[in-house]
């Protein structure tokens, strides 16, 4: 291990405390992902800081483009996804923001469906009020309401919708952009780059809110954007460089000390949740169930053709006569249940929604709350859910 660059000569204890030991420990070796840290990123030579390029996933020159702790997990993640290029971010909503700021120019338009993440509808009418972007709004249920025009450059999709679990027809989408020149972004972070494949689907770029499944512990932000084209991966660099986009290598490290067994997570809660979604269908106070892998649940055949798991987020709909106040105290009384945003973490979730104010057309008359299983033993859910519906009858 070199102490210092030039470290002959070096009288004091006070510079050796300072200089750093560069280069790696000889006879060290261990199944650890090391967390490297940089801001600065030191060159061997004057030579070496003139040819650096930033834009060189090969070489590093600055904490912000990356250190090998980040690089190493954009690489699995690509891998994961079946696509070849990565980018991290603070959170999921900036990797949607950097999506959407990198590929639209004023006059340019963007096709948004009805169920989408609601701060990414929030984020294009900003675009659209400050910026001069064209957004318009397509049905996901209803193929014939997507309508391209010449300017139409971002088709966005997001199967299922996290709170309506409406599932849009991805390869039907997939062959109509291809048709007209237009790119897909998806938001697949209830697949959670494990039970879609998105790319082989028609998908030209998958953002993943990592913030889920992915971390596994609710307690890391950040977000992915995976795309196979090298020149559309490059565009998204770019932006992302310019806006000073970095993800801290720390965070990466728990990141990556999930990955290995996150599937195996999903997999296990996939199970659960379908059985307490099985029970729940049964409860005379739930009207509908909506999760996608119910047999008959809306959406079910598209989600039979096209995805090979489920996630353990799912929605249910009250009977319409049981009044909003009833169903927040259901909330209020679940007691394994918490009530929080976000989702992906071992403890389970519960959260009402008033479907009403956000969507227009919502076919359901009751109220909606969305459920989270998490990794609890499937049988207390199922009793925590049992008394808090119980309570609804007094
Ligand atoms: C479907 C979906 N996409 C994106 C996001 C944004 O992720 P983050 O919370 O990391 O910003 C969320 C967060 O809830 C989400 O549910």
């Amino acid at each position: 291990m070199t102490t210092s660059r030039k470290n002959q000569g070096i009288r004091t204890t006070q510079t050796r405390l300072v200089q750093p030991e560069l280069g790696p420990a000889p006879g060290f070796r261990s199944l650890a992902s090391a967390v490297e840290r940089a801001s600065t990123v030191v060159f061997s030579d004057v030579a070496s800081l003139r040819k650096r390029n930033w834009r060189n996933e090969e070489q590093y020159a600055y904490g912000l483009t990356g250190t090998p702790t980040t690089r190493r997990l954009a690489r699995k993640l690509a891998l994961l996804e079946g696509g070849k290029h990565c980018i991290l971010l603070p959170s999921g909503l900036a990797a949607i923001s950097l999506v959407m700021t990198s590929l639209l120019k004023a006059g340019d338009r963007i096709l948004l469906p009805t169920n989408a993440y609601e701060p990414a509808v929030e984020l294009a009418r900003f675009f659209q009020s400050r910026f001069g972007i064209v957004l318009d709004f397509y049905d996901p249920l209803k193929m014939e309401s997507v309508i391209i025009t010449a300017n139409t450059r971002l088709l966005w999709v997001e199967t299922p919708g996290s709170i309506s679990m409406e599932l849009a027809d991805l390869p039907a989408l997939g062959k109509l952009a291809r048709q007209h020149d237009v790119l897909i972004a998806i938001d697949a972070t209830w697949a959670a780059g494990i039970a879609l494949p998105v790319f082989e689907l028609g998908a030209d770029i998958s953002i993943q809110a990592l913030t889920k499944y992915q971390s596994g512990g609710s307690d890391v932000m950040m977000g992915s954007i995976v795309t196979r084209d090298l020149g559309l991966h490059q565009q998204l660099a770019e932006t992302h460089m310019q806006f000073g986009m970095g993800v801290s290598p720390e965070d990466c490290n728990i990141v990556l000390r999930s990955l290995p067994h996150y599937k195996l997570r999903y997999q296990a809660q996939d199970v659960s949740a379908r059985k307490i979604a099985a029970w729940l269908k049964q409860q005379p106070a739930i009207a509908t169930v909506l999760h996608p892998a119910l047999e008959g649940a809306p959406g079910n055949e598209l989600w039979q053709r096209d995805f090979s798991g489920a996630a353990s987020l799912f929605s249910i709909v009250f009977q319409p006569h049981i009044p909003q106040e009833k169903i927040d105290r259901f909330v209020d009384q679940l007691q394994l249940f918490h009530i929080g945003f976000s989702w992906g973490g071992s403890v389970s979730l519960a959260l009402p929604f008033e479907m009403d104010k956000i969507r227009n057309a919502w076919p359901y008359r009751g109220g909606l709350v969305r459920l989270y299983i998490g990794l609890e033993d499937t049988g207390d859910l199922i009793d925590d859910l049992q008394q808090a519906l119980s309570g609804l009858e007094e």
